[in-house]
């Protein structure tokens, strides 16, 4: 047990040794500060990290991460990371990056209780709902849990359009948000193509006049 967590702080201090070595300014310029221009919300999957996967530095992505990268409106953590990152640091872009085998979207696809992960699921289990129709045309079951992916990242991007932070980024500065969804069996992310920026199609309820 006490090796596990001794791994990382040993792994830490090889990690700052190497990067002095490749460039002795490297942390120097860290504490400059931050300019990123993506923001990631991905899934909390230990096996999806966005530096690693995207091959980018330090500073180079801000980044939110929960249970199958989920846009709820209610939530004051992500709501809070959205704004700071758009309205402080001028992100360009936001990805919503899903990934095939995600756990989230598995289990809401089942009626088993998860106890109070429940709450959470349920926002897929809508996701789900809204799309039944083409979701039960799917026989096999991990093709059609494969779909809940990509639709629950598509689904995820137009939450993002319907906040007051996005529209407003909207009317001033560049904005672009994206729907990608990662796979394990080959390392390569697959680009949705469900981008959206100032000339949205956000569905005129959820529009707000700014
Ligand atoms: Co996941």
């Amino acid at each position: 047990m006490r090796e596990a967590y001794d791994k990382l702080l040993s792994g830490n201090k090889k990690w700052s040794e190497e990067k002095l070595k490749q460039d002795p300014d490297f942390f120097k310029n860290l504490t400059l500060g931050q300019h990123p221009e993506h923001l990631w919300i991905g899934c909390s999957d230990s096996r999806v990290p966005a530096n690693e996967i995207t091959n980018t530095k330090s500073g180079e992505i801000f980044v939110h991460r929960n249970i199958a990268n989920m846009v709820v409106h209610t939530d004051f953590n992500l709501m809070s990371v959205l704004y700071y990152a758009v309205e402080v640091l001028h992100v360009k872009h936001i990805i919503v990056c899903g990934h095939y085998g995600c756990g989230g979207v598995a289990a809401a696809m089942t009626n088993k209780d998860h106890g109070f992960v429940n709450n959470w699921l349920r926002n897929i289990k809508e996701v789900y709902h809204k799309h039944r129709t083409e979701l039960e045309a799917i026989a096999d079951l991990k093709q059609r849990e494969n779909r809940l992916v990509e639709l629950n990242v598509i689904e995820q991007v137009q939450n993002l359009g319907k906040t007051r932070i996005v529209q407003n980024a909207w009317k001033k500065q560049e904005l672009q948000v994206h729907g990608w969804v990662y796979g394990f069996n080959n390392g390569l992310i697959t680009d949705l193509h469900v981008m959206m920026d100032e000339t949205n199609d956000v569905q005129p309820i959820f529009r707000y006049e700014l």
